[in-house]
């Protein structure tokens, strides 16, 4: 499969998969990795911290059509917070909603821990990224001047309240799929 196709995949639909990453996944992983950021994380990275995973000091999961790796998300644990550290869809399926999923099944996944509260850093720039955090109910907390590259801002963002009733009921609208 040339890598051109293996970058057009079909829409995500009634195939679609969402499951814990494996070590199998992270070249269909590092496709959407490499195209999604300015400074992509290495296969290593990504090897080390399904290691981690497997300590369950992390969760990663991967979205797959058929045999293909069409996005990812995953979480570092600390005691009563889950900290997102990556979440990618692969360009061509991008607005359909996977996105949400993903950040809905890491949710989920927080609260089966016993987490209160989930943060993550976006870039500034990040409008997309954002929009779905705002859509989750995280709002911005703090700067990280220059977190990026030495050169960009990040703003720190918080969803606090991750047990109660209402934010259950928020990621069943959001993403009714998720969390079974
Ligand atoms: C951020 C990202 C994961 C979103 O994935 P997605 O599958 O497109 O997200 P969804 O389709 O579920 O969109 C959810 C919401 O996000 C917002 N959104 C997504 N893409 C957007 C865009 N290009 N512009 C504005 N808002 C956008 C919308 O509010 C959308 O809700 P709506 O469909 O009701 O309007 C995807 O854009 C991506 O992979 N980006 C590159 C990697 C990245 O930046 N990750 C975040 C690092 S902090």
């Amino acid at each position: 499969m040339s890598v051109l196709s293996r970058l057009l995949p079909r829409r995500p639909g009634a195939a679609l998969v969402v499951e814990p990453m494996r070590r199998r996944h992270v070249a269909g992983v590092m496709e959407i990795e490499q195209v999604s950021y300015p400074k992509p994380w290495t296969a290593s990275v990504f090897q080390t911290e399904l290691g981690m995973a497997a300590r369950g000091e992390r969760v990663y999961l991967v979205a797959r059509d058929g045999g293909q790796v069409v996005g990812y998300a995953g979480m570092m644990l600390a005691v009563d917070e889950a900290h997102v550290t990556n979440i990618a869809v692969v360009p061509t399926a991008r607005q359909g909603g996977l996105g949400t999923r993903l950040l809905a099944e890491l949710a989920w996944a927080a609260i089966q821990r016993g987490c209160t509260g989930l943060t993550l850093e976006v870039r500034v720039s990040n409008h997309a990224a954002q929009a779905l955090y705002a859509a989750f109910g995280f709002e911005a907390a703090g700067i990280r001047q220059r977190y990026y590259e030495n050169t960009e801002d990040a703003i720190v963002m918080w969803r606090h309240g991750i047990l109660d009733d209402d934010f259950r009921a928020l990621l069943r609208r959001l993403s009714p799929e998720a969390g079974r």
